[in-house]
């Protein structure tokens, strides 16, 4: 399903929208998480895909992947660590705390008493829970029915303590809120709600170092054309909101067209465009992309998406397998990727527009176009991964590993 939104404007970027997000504060944030040992020192690859271009049709593809972001395995590692040291720097605010100390745990005693909480499909989970490991304070984090015991494993392995709910993902949200109220502990949640903005600002604000890194890596590439297009993956909207405000604040009027791309069983984003308002989703919110099983839009990312999302999207757990497999494939000119279940949400979308020309047209999509689209994850799920593919993570990377030899020779 694909539906078009007509409240999107190619404005320059709005100033009350950078008061929400901005370029200063994402990159500020970057800084800051370069201190962080979880998070790699370099910048994540932007691949080139020559082949899968040629094959769909298009000028160009451009994969931005966030799967070699941190051993975490997700972009999400972006987020809960610099909204918990943002959370710690207004809390202490006449401490005259510095973030990278804070990231290094070097204020671990006196934050020893310091509990966070949230309810999570994993990513986010892991990434908070190894935060507040590596900055010193507690951590409680809140599963749904649907998170696999592979996911809580992980999260357990940074030390938080978990607590299972037999309900959804938005019950475990409302969960967390009431556990917090009861004992003290804050909520560092990755949507918003009612009265509760100033944390998720401050996580998507953290993915906004996956814009400001691809922007340069364009710019230095030899066959630079702009990109047209850009395919992010839904789930309550925060990363969509966080990549494509920083876009669209560098590139104002001539920014490229975003496009949403969600399951279809967890479609609250695109339904939010046809109400328009930020509403809940109508399936099961029951997908093989975990991380974007979300029944509820966050409204702060609403007010972003809304004013600049062109198009919006759904795709089946197939669509999004395919993709897995086709990228975990690789050819002779792209290289074989590791991208996980909500990883391959983007290249998904892309593929299902350019199998149907009515639908490419309705985007604007052809063989002039240059398309961006994010890994949001690798193999968070390994089993998952495994069974879904067809071969392990490891045996990908070895073939990544041999293909980029090849290229030497
Ligand atoms: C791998 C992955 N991709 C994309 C998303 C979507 O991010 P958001 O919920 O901020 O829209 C998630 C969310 O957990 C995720 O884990």
């Amino acid at each position: 399903m694909l539906t078009a939104n007509s409240r999107a404007t190619h404005s320059p970027y709005p100033d009350e929208l950078r008061s929400i997000l901005s370029i200063r504060s994402a990159d500020e944030s970057g800084a800051w998480l370069s201190n962080w040992d979880q998070i790699s020192p370099s910048a994540t690859p932007l691949w080139d895909l020559p082949d899968a271009a040629e094959a769909l049709g298009l000028a160009r593809v451009s994969l931005k992947d966030e799967g070699l972001r941190s051993p975490l395995g997700s972009f999400k590692a972006l987020g809960a660590p610099i909204a918990l040291v943002r959370l710690i720097l207004r809390h202490w605010h006449t401490h005259g705390l510095n973030p990278a100390s804070v990231l290094r745990g070097e204020y671990a005693e006196m934050l020893a008493n310091l509990t966070v909480i949230s309810a999570t499909d994993g990513n986010h989970g892991k990434a908070l829970a190894a935060a507040a490991r590596d900055i010193g304070c507690q951590c409680v984090i809140v599963l749904h029915a649907n998170v696999s015991v592979e996911r809580e494993e992980a999260i357990a392995f940074y030390g938080a303590r978990i607590i299972r709910i037999a309900g959804s993902y938005d019950e475990s949200v409302e969960h967390a809120a009431n556990l917090a109220a009861e004992n003290g502990w804050h909520v560092v949640s990755d949507t918003s709600y009612e009265g509760y903005e100033a944390i998720p600002r401050d996580v998507m604000q953290g993915y906004g170092v996956i814009a400001a890194e691809a922007i340069s890596q364009l710019n230095r590439s030899a066959a630079s054309q702009p990109v047209t297009h850009v395919f992010l993956q839904g789930g309550v909207g925060g990363l969509a909101a966080g990549v494509a405000s920083y876009i669209w604040e560098h590139a104002g009027p001539r920014r490229p067209r975003f496009i949403v791309v969600e399951p279809e069983q967890a479609d609250c984003l695109y339904q939010s465009a046809i109400v328009g308002y930020a509403t809940k989703a109508t399936g099961s919110v029951d997908s093989v992309m975990a991380g974007l099983a979300c029944g509820e839009t966050s409204p702060l990312a609403w007010k972003i998406l809304e004013r600049c999302v062109d198009h919006f999207m759904t795709i089946t757990d197939d669509d999004a397998v395919a993709a897995m497999r086709s990228l975990a494939k690789g050819t002779d000119r792209d290289a074989p990727l590791v991208v996980g279940e909500s990883g391959a949400a983007g290249f998904a979308g892309l593929s299902v527009l350019m199998r149907n020309p009515a639908l490419a047209r309705q985007v604007g999509l052809g063989s002039e176009s240059h398309v961006l689209v994010i890994n949001t994850e690798g193999a968070t799920a390994p089993g998952v991964y495994g069974d879904l593919v067809g071969e392990s993570a490891e045996a990908v990377l070895a073939r990544q590993g041999e293909w980029q030899k090849s290229l030497e020779h």
